[in-house]
């Protein structure tokens, strides 16, 4: 690297790399996280040397992801309470997500609220600050809910939301989690809504409507009313859509009123 830049031009090159969608630093030599005890590479044989025979152990196989998800089926049967289950997501290995991810973040807002929300993962400020839609889309996500009377800050269940994801920890570049992702911790977000037992979910956008209801497809699904759990659940446009389609809150606030509606006649 050119050691003489100057300070603005130092600046302009961050700037640069912020606007190319980097958000961590990285030092100048790779780091494999995964593997820390990793002994470093050999050297490579000088060219035209013969290749040397692997003699060790057969590479081992991709893992089974079956595996994983009997083991979160049983850690999250076994949890007795919220605590406890979040105490046994932070104690789940199999998911390689967790050692890329600042936080597990669990949930936030009032457990037992009569409305739970459940979104897709953590993003770059969840990681941060550990708690669920706090960025952009979590702030639409709060002014939403305000405009019908509910409130992750309420005291009263009947006017609270009990917010969480279907991942706790953040996918790199925030890509979409993949199915063996979603597979391994659904257990834990089933244990999740029972002892949470809220008496409505919204799932916001498809990963939360795929993992809870099999589904795909939220434009076409949303403000549906589906069973999950032997719980009612509203299917919404998550507020990062809408925050990139202002058009669609106009669909948004149709779901909100319908939501308002189901909560009214439910007493
Ligand atoms: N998007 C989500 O789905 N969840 C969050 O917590 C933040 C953004």
């Amino acid at each position: 690297m050119d050691r003489d830049l100057t300070f603005d031009a130092d600046l302009a090159a961050l700037a640069w790399q912020l606007e190319l969608g980097a958000d961590v630093a990285l030092g100048e030599t790779p780091v494999n996280r995964y593997d820390a005890a990793a002994p470093t590479a050999p050297a490579a044989p000088p060219a035209g040397a013969a290749r040397p025979v692997a003699t060790g152990p057969a590479p081992a196989a991709a893992p089974d992801t079956s595996d994983a998800v009997r083991a979160a089926s049983e850690a999250a049967a076994q949890a007795p309470s919220l605590e406890a289950l979040r105490g046994a997501m932070a104690a789940f290995e199999h998911c390689e997500l967790k050692r890329g991810a600042k936080s597990l973040v669990f949930a936030d807002g009032l457990p037992g609220a009569r409305v739970m929300v459940v979104g897709e993962a953590p993003g770059r400020d969840e990681d941060i600050e550990g708690r669920p839609f706090v960025g952009r889309a979590g702030q639409l996500l709060d002014r939403m809910f305000a405009a019908i009377g509910l409130s992750r800050t309420a005291a009263d269940p009947a006017q609270a939301l009990y917010i969480t994801n279907v991942m706790v920890w953040r996918p790199p570049q925030n890509r979409e989690p993949t199915p063996d992702e979603v597979a391994m911790l659904l257990p834990f977000l089933q244990r999740h809504i029972a002892l949470a037992d809220p008496a409505v979910i919204v799932v916001m956008g498809n990963t939360p409507l795929s993992a809870l209801l099999r589904a795909k497809g939220i434009t076409r699904l949303r403000g549906q009313w589906a069973e999950a759990l032997g719980k009612p659940v509203l299917p919404m446009l998550h507020p990062a859509y809408l925050l990139r389609n202002p058009a669609a809150k106009r669909e948004a606030w149709a779901d909100l009123l319908c939501l308002k509606a189901r909560l009214r006649m439910n007493g």
